[in-house]
């Protein structure tokens, strides 16, 4: 699959089914992630790679807490509404760790503290993508407590839990996301 098809064919998907992932689509999947371009190549990432049902149980419900105390504070309908049954079904979750420190460059440009995070968002965008190539559906999870994720998946207090990919086959087809226009989007200085 070319990677245009795969950028515009891949959607969220939030059903999964039961069946396996093999270890070789998880490698090639982690593989992807780490060619993924980062502030001086430095690859502030790490990974944990899920598949006790246990932790994704545990994951689930600290979830269910998260949502519920924005619906709290917020009030957003969309939030009361929010299901999170895929951290239960789908059969493996990588978490995307960040380490702040590998940022540096904020100790002498301004605004830079978080590009750390933009390279870890590289690399879970090419891990979406080598899913889907792979016939695999993906989804990429943040409402989670960051402080209750670190205690859960044994993360050092100085990195950052910044998201969880859920993956599996697809149960059914994603909702179709619509896009504005590019046009809409772009300003051109000629
Ligand atoms: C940084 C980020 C955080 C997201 N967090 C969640 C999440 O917690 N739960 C969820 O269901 N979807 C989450 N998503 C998925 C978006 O809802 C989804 O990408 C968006 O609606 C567009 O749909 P598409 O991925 O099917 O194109 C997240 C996406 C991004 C990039």
């Amino acid at each position: 699959m070319d990677v245009f098809t795969a950028i515009k064919e891949r959607r969220s998907c939030r059903k999964f089914l039961p069946d396996a992932v093999s270890e070789e689509a998880i490698e090639k999947i982690l593989e992807a992630a780490i060619w993924a371009p980062s502030p001086a190549n430095n690859q502030p990432w790490e990974f944990v790679v899920i598949a006790n049902q246990d932790i994704k149980k545990k994951i689930h419900a600290e979830s269910v807490e998260c949502k519920k105390a924005l619906y709290e504070k917020s009030g957003w309908a969309w939030v009361d509404k929010y299901q999170a049954g895929f951290l239960l079904e789908a059969p493996v979750i990588i978490a995307i760790i960040g380490d702040p420190a590998k940022t540096g460059l904020h100790k002498f440009l301004a605004g830079t503290e978080t590009t750390y995070q933009h390279g870890c968002a590289a690399a879970i965008q090419n891990m979406l993508l080598v899913a889907h190539a792979q016939g695999l559906g993906s989804l990429w999870f943040t409402l989670f407590d960051r402080g209750t994720m670190k205690k859960t998946l044994g993360i050092d207090p100085s990195k950052e839990p910044l998201a969880l990919v859920c993956l599996g086959k697809a149960a059914d087809s994603p909702i179709q996301t619509p896009r504005k226009n590019v046009k809409e989007k772009t300003r051109h200085i000629l």
